[in-house]
This record gives structure tokens, sequence and C-alpha cells, in this order.
């Protein structure tokens, strides 16, 4: 993973390149027009992966901060989700919820449509009605988050189109061995959020030695680990000084040994909700 620059791309297996690199726009400010300023923030630094969701209520400020930015729509790579709660309404319900979602981001399509959170026994359903919206052109790539073995297992029985990809939670301590591994082995994708573990490990004393050692910060040293891990990071913020420094990655390469050490900090912990329990 040398060589990466602000622009990296990794290939899915359509053949659908995604960026390395994206901003995550989950909580940035529940104010609309806050929330087009904050993500214009993020482009005129450099992102072009934008990750939304409509339970993150941030659609409409990733529609008109990428409308507003003059940049042609081809250069941009939206993604977003549906949520457990439209799945258990049945296919209309996560067809009309795509098509809102398409007119928040004022746009016809999307680059990546994802399960936000599989619903028990509803993840078979669901991804037949994503697979439909994929043939339909109107997403270029689609994908689950959330998933646990089960899910997988569930999926691949009866899937005519294999996930592109997995946005899952990873982080120096939370690696997701076991999300990783299956996805390398099916040559899908591995989006990670949380990448910075919410400020967990700022203070974390291997990452302080290699910050110092690089002149960077700890948010910069785990956001390039991840990078040199292969998987894309899609890190949020809301202060423009944090929004550029996490795309400031480029002049400082990790060595084989550093990544190890970050590895070792690695315990399997989890800062999000437990997968099998959500209330939404
Ligand atoms: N699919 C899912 O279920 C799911 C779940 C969680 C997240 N996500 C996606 O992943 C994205 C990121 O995950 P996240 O929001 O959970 O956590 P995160 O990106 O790991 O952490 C965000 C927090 O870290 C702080 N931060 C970021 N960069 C910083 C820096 N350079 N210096 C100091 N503080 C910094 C931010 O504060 P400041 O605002 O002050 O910078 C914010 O409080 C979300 O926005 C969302 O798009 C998806």
């Amino acid at each position: 993973m040398s060589n990466l620059t602000i622009d990296s791309t990794i290939m899915l297996n359509n053949r659908v390149r995604i960026p390395l690199i994206g901003f995550g726009c989950a909580e940035i400010t529940p104010w609309a027009s806050e929330q087009e300023r904050i993500i214009r923030t993020a482009i005129d630094a450099g992102y072009r992966l934008l990750d939304t969701a409509i339970a993150y209520e941030t659609e409409h400020g990733v529609g008109n901060a990428w409308r507003n930015s003059g940049i042609d729509r081809e250069k941009f790579f939206i993604a977003t989700k549906v949520p457990p709660g439209t799945i258990r309404g049945g296919r209309k319900e996560i067809v009309r919820s795509f098509e809102q979602s398409l007119r928040n981001l004022r746009t016809d399509y999307v680059d990546l449509y994802l399960i936000h959170w599989p619903p028990q026994g509803k993840i078979q359903e669901a991804w037949e009605i994503l697979e439909y919206l994929y043939y339909s052109g109107r997403t270029r790539a689609i994908g689950i988050s959330n998933l646990n073995r089960r899910h997988w297992l569930e999926v691949m029985a009866t899937c005519e189109v294999m996930p592109h990809v997995q946005q899952d939670e990873f982080h120096p301590y939370r690696m997701n061995e076991y999300n990783r591994i299956f996805c390398e082995q099916h040559n899908i994708h591995f989006e990670a959020f949380s990448p910075v573990a919410r400020g967990l490990l700022r203070e974390n004393p291997i990452l302080k030695q290699l910050a110092e050692k690089y002149n960077k910060n700890t948010f910069q040293i785990i956001l390039r680990w991840d990078l040199q891990h292969g998987v894309t990071a899609i890190p949020r913020s809301s202060n423009p000084k944090h929004i550029a420094d996490n795309i400031d990655l480029y002049d400082f390469e990790l060595t084989e040994e550093e990544v190890a050490m970050i590895d070792s900090l690695n315990k399997e912990g989890q800062i999000n909700r437990d997968i099998d329990n959500f209330n939404f």
C-alpha cells in the first residue's frame, strides 16, 4: 500500500472504483445549512466519497453540498443506506425509500447502496431488492453493514449478485478479523466505520510515539494505518482543522513493523451498538 495519494481508489468486484478515504456524514450537526457548510469544507479539502444514510438525516446536506460545489457528479462517490425499519415494511417500502434518497441527494443514481442493519429474517428479501436496484443501474454497487456470520450465510445462500462492500467497525481496538477475512476470501471490499474510534485512542502511547516520529497526530496515524490495510476509511468530523488533518495522510508511510505494532492493540472491542440489539 505504498504510493497512496489523496485520489487513491480500490476496484470493487464489479470493477467500480471506490476512494480509499471518505467523509462520514453521521451526527455532524442537526442543522441542514450547517450540514451543507461542513460537507462543503470536506469537499474543498479533497474528499469525494460521502457516506450518508436516511437514518443520519444528512442526505439533504450531502445533496446540496455536492450540487453547489460545481464539481461534476461523476467525480463523487455517494453512498447511502436503507434503514432496518423500512426493510421490515417490505419490498415496496425499500424502493420508496431508495427513491426518496435519490431526491434528497439531488442525483439520479448513487454509487453505493447499503443495507444499514439487517433485521432478523429479512436480509434475503432486502438483498433481492438491492439486486433489482443494481440491475436497474440506479446504484453502481450494493453492500451491507453490521453483519454477523449468520447474515453472511443467509445472503450467500440466495444472492445473484455478491455484495460489493461490507461496511463495519474497524480501528486499532477492533480489527473485525472474522468479517475482514470473510471479505478477503470472497473479494468483497471492506469499508471502515468509526475508523478513529471516536477519539478513544488519542492518548495511546504507541500511537503518540508514531505521531511524534512522523510529525502527525494520533488520528492521522490511525487513518494511515487504515489505508495501509487496504480498507476504505470514512472518518467524521465537524471541525475544519480535523477535516483537513484527516485527509492529510500522504507524506509519510508506516513501516510493516509499525503497522504490526498498531495491530497488536486489537482487542476486538466494540464502540457501536450490538449487532443483534438495535432499535431503529
Ligand atoms: N453503518 C453503520 O452502522 C455506521 C456506524 C457508525 C458510523 N458509520 C459511518 O462512519 C462514520 C464515522 O464513524 P463515527 O462517526 O462513528 O466515528 P469516527 O469517525 O471514528 O469519530 C468521530 C469523532 O472523532 C472526532 N475526530 C475525528 N477526527 C479528529 C481529529 N483529527 N482530531 C480530533 N478529533 C477528531 C470527531 O470530533 P470533531 O467533530 O470534533 O472532529 C468525532 O467526535 C460516520 O459518520 C458514518 O458515516 C456507519
